[in-house]
């Protein structure tokens, strides 16, 4: 019975690899400075809040106490006129909602920050204490790890790590180069491939058998979003790129010809008109 609920919790975390950190509290109180190095001691540091969606989560996990609601959590400054830095990443995210009435009010020495946990209005929201005074500790422990993503970026949140994949590469953990469509054999040369599989920078090299041309650049490259470089090259024998040549000279030749004969006539029926007109210009003169 034991190893069939190990075996489902293993297929479940397989299946989802969306863990995400966790959170941890202590039952005993300590001051700010103990409460973190509790945090590194057990886990990985003193709990970070990047957003209200994580504020609500955080007040939702913490078991309420009524009596004494009050955890520390990663939010410090060591002056009266610093800003508030959380610590880690020296983020400084403040919400709208994050302070209590009132809060913070700047007393000397209030440079530790609180939030309490209990029911009623201040639920959820943030206080500036003293970082000596004893408080519960509030720490996250970190799911990503390492080998979290292979070629990817680990992104922690709620619940939840997501790889952000490295251009080329895809999948959960990003463990998959993407796939360029098969390329087919030319009919008169032959085709040459890096690699088994036809992923994310592999090339392929187009040669043309004796007596033919290739009618492009000879290498392809699979690019990062799985379309090849290039055309797919062919190969023309030499005797049909001379036709497709002289054809084209001959049909260039021949609409030059076109071309010329028609402003030729343009102009001469200008001429003509012109003629005209100053024929009757000068005849009306003439009469007038
Ligand atoms: C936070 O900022 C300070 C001062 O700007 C810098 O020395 C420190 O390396 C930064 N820490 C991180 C984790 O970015
Ligand atoms: C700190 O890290 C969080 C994600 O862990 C990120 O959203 C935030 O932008 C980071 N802040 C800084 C200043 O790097
Ligand atoms: C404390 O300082 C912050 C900014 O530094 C300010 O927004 C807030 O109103 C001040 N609180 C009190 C009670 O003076
Ligand atoms: C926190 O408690 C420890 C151990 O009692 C003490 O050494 C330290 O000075 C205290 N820190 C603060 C900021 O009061
Ligand atoms: C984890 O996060 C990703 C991206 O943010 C999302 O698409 C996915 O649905 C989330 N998984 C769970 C179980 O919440
Ligand atoms: C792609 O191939 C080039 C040359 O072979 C190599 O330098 C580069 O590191 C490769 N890029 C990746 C992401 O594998």
């Amino acid at each position: 019975m034991k190893m069939m609920w190990m075996l489902i919790v293993v297929l479940g975390i397989l299946a989802e690899t969306s863990i995400g950190w966790k959170y941890h509290y202590s039952h005993t109180i300590m001051n700010w400075t103990q409460a973190r190095e509790w945090c590194q001691s057990k886990y990985t540091d003193m709990v970070v809040i990047q957003n209200q969606i994580e504020n609500d989560y955080l007040v939702s996990f913490l078991p309420n106490r009524n009596k004494s609601p009050y955890y520390w959590i990663g939010i410090t400054k060591n002056q009266k006129n610093e800003t508030w830095t959380w610590i880690g990443n020296n983020s400084t995210w403040i919400g709208e909602e994050s302070w209590a009435a009132n809060e913070p009010n700047n007393q000397s020495k209030e440079f530790c920050v609180e939030i309490y946990v209990k029911t009623g209005e201040n639920r959820g929201k943030w206080n500036d204490e003293k970082c000596a005074t004893r408080k519960f500790a509030v720490c996250y422990e970190a799911q990503c790890t390492a080998t979290s993503c292979d070629r990817g970026r680990c992104q922690e949140t709620i619940d939840n790590i997501t790889c952000l994949c490295e251009p080329g590469f895809k999948g959960n953990k990003c463990q998959t180069a993407v796939e360029c469509p098969p390329l087919s054999q030319p009919d008169d040369g032959h085709l040459n491939c890096s690699g088994e599989k036809l992923t994310f920078n592999s090339t392929c090299r187009f040669k043309c058998f004796p007596g033919f041309l290739m009618t492009s650049s000879q290498d392809v490259t699979c690019g990062v979003t799985g379309v090849w470089s290039g055309p797919r090259p062919y190969c023309t024998s030499y005797k049909q790129a001379l036709l497709a040549v002289v054809g084209c000279a001959a049909f260039l030749s021949f609409f030059c010809i076109c071309f010329c004969w028609m402003r030729h006539r343009k102009r001469k029926k200008v001429a003509q008109v012109r003629l005209a007109e100053e024929a009757t210009s000068a005849s009306t003169e003439a009469q007038g």
